[in-house]
């Protein structure tokens, strides 16, 4: 298992695996590939994780393993690689909304928090504000 920075060229693969699993795509834009992460398998990508970067936290979004390589490890290892990231660009908290998934980001040391807990530029976000159901869970770690 390789953990690798995404390019331009995974888009397409990223936004594909997204939109089959149910999680938000609208807002996302090529561009966003700088700040996503790529898990391949024998050269072949399995994976994804992305982070939304602010000022001292982020928004950790768009985790993904395709069906054939769940429970490998492979959410576990972009997670880890996404939270080193974050660190090294300075980031204290890294905060992620889910609806089905809380009981796995908890394996990870996530908490949940109230929504009206969440830092205003969380709340800003388009997954926040619009692409998550009003009842998705908020969760945060601190880093
Ligand atoms: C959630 C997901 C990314 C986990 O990736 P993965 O590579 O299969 O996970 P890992 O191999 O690191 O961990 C596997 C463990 O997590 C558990 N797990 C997986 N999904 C879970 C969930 N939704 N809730 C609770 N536990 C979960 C597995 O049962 C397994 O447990 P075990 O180690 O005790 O057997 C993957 O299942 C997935 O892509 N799901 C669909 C998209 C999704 O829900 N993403 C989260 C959006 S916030």
């Amino acid at each position: 298992m390789n953990i690798r920075q995404a390019t331009t060229a995974d888009f397409e693969t990223v936004t594909g695996w997204l939109a089959a699993a149910r999680l938000p795509v609208a807002d996302l834009s090529i561009d966003d590939m700088q700040h996503f992460l790529l898990a391949e398998a024998d050269h072949v990508p399995v994976g994804t994780i992305g982070l939304e970067p602010f000022d001292g936290i982020g928004l950790l979004r768009s985790l993904v393993v395709v069906p054939h390589s769940q429970g490998g490890g492979a959410g576990r290892r972009l997670v880890a690689a996404l939270e080193r990231q974050a660190v090294t660009h300075g980031m204290r908290e890294l905060w992620l909304l889910t609806t089905d998934a809380d009981a796995y980001f908890t394996q990870l040391g996530y908490e949940a928090v109230r929504r009206e807990n969440a830092p205003e530029s969380i709340q800003q976000t388009t997954e926040f504000a619009k692409l998550c159901p009003a009842d998705a869970i908020v969760m945060c770690k601190r880093l």
